[in-house]
């Protein structure tokens, strides 16, 4: 099991996340998005469906963010389907640990994620981490906003399946 301490925030713990984090990952959720929330089955999914990474944040038994991942073994990409840190607790570093977590758990040689063309703390984030825009999808969005999707390739997972 993954768990780190993150380097920006005493008592941050990055850690799996299992279907006893339902009701707070809904709190979570809620925080964070506002007409993108998954429902509740999305949820109850992206806590129990095989292949996939589910990584929490916790500060004082409390999850304050939450990240989750599709690992496609045939595509050798990891998916980044979700990414979130509650208001009361973003620019601490909460999010570029869980993307670095969320990364080494899913240890594919390729991450994918795709982003409101709007959004753009998520956007400095994902760029700060190494990831490039190599798409855009039209309409994406239910309010009709463009997505831009965006990649980073992993050196170390690389070199792991080359010599593999
Ligand atoms: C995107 C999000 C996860 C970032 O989480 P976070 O814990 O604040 O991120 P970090 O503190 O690790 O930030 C790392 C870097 O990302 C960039 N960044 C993060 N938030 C930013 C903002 N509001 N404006 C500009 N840059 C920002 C900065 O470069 C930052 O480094 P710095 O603080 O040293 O300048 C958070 O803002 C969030 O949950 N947003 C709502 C949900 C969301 O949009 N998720 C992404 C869906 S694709």
């Amino acid at each position: 099991m993954l768990n780190e301490t993150s380097q920006n925030v005493p008592g941050v713990e990055i850690t799996a996340a299992t279907w006893r984090d339902l009701n707070e990952l809904r709190a979570v959720e809620h925080d964070c998005f506002d007409h993108d929330a998954w429902s509740l089955i999305d949820l109850i999914g992206v806590l129990t469906l095989p292949g996939t990474s589910r990584l929490k944040a916790v500060v004082n038994g409390r999850m304050v963010g939450f990240a989750a991942g599709d690992i496609r073994k045939d595509e050798a990409t990891g998916w980044i389907s979700t990414i979130g840190v509650i208001g009361a607790y973003r620019r601490l570093g909460i999010g570029s640990r869980l993307l670095n977590a969320s990364e080494k758990d899913m240890a594919m040689p390729r991450v994918c994620l795709c982003v409101r063309k709007s959004n753009q703390p998520a956007i400095q984030l994902y760029t700060r981490h190494g990831y490039h825009v190599f798409d855009h999808w039209e309409r994406y969005y239910e309010d009709g906003e463009e997505a831009l999707v965006m990649e980073k390739y992993l050196r170390s997972q690389r070199i792991k399946i080359e010599t593999a």
